[in-house]
């Protein structure tokens, strides 16, 4: 058995969160619409998301202080807005809306077949990473339940049997 003591200095450093020129652009381009910078959060948070794939906890920080608000207030809507991820995710987000008018159009069955053709629960991400598998609540397509998004594409009414063709189209 090894007698080396791991020291804290030992242990790897997590990076600093750095704004990439192309982030802070648009982010400042979102300042420039908004009267209250803190409009703009949603567009910073995205801003980050767009090139990361989720917003990992050190950028909220440095994106409060790019913004100007607090980075609790920050958090705060980062939290709120279920669709900003704080986790990474696969490259395809399936976020399938489980509110009531798609509850009654078939949503238990519509995530029976994406959990039995992912193989993962809701919540995880498929071990190539290459899907992630969301609930979400209303996606403003209620006449069109049970619905779904995958990435930013909307897809609804989705029958079971339409999954698995789907699913091929996002490699
Ligand atoms: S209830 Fe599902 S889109 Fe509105």
């Amino acid at each position: 058995m090894s007698n080396a003591v791991l020291k804290l200095a030992d242990l790897p450093k997590a990076q600093p969160f750095v704004l990439s020129e192309e982030e802070r652009h648009e982010i400042e381009h979102a300042l420039g619409h908004y009267p209250d910078s803190r409009a703009a959060s949603i567009d910073a948070l995205k801003a980050v998301q767009k090139r990361r794939g989720y917003v990992c906890d050190e950028a909220i920080p440095v994106l409060a202080e790019a913004i100007g608000i607090s980075a609790a207030d920050l958090e705060g809507v980062a939290t709120f807005y279920s669709l900003i991820f704080r986790r990474p995710v696969g490259r395809h987000v399936i976020l399938v809306c489980d509110s009531i008018s798609c509850h009654l159009t078939g949503y238990d069955e519509l995530k029976g077949e994406l959990v039995k053709q992912l193989g993962i629960q809701p919540g995880q991400t498929t071990k190539d990473n290459r899907f992630t598998l969301l609930p979400i609540c209303c996606l403003g397509a209620c006449d069109r339940g049970p619905a779904l998004m995958i990435g930013d594409d909307h897809h609804g009414p989705v029958e079971p049997a339409d999954v698995k063709k789907l699913l091929e189209a996002y490699a």
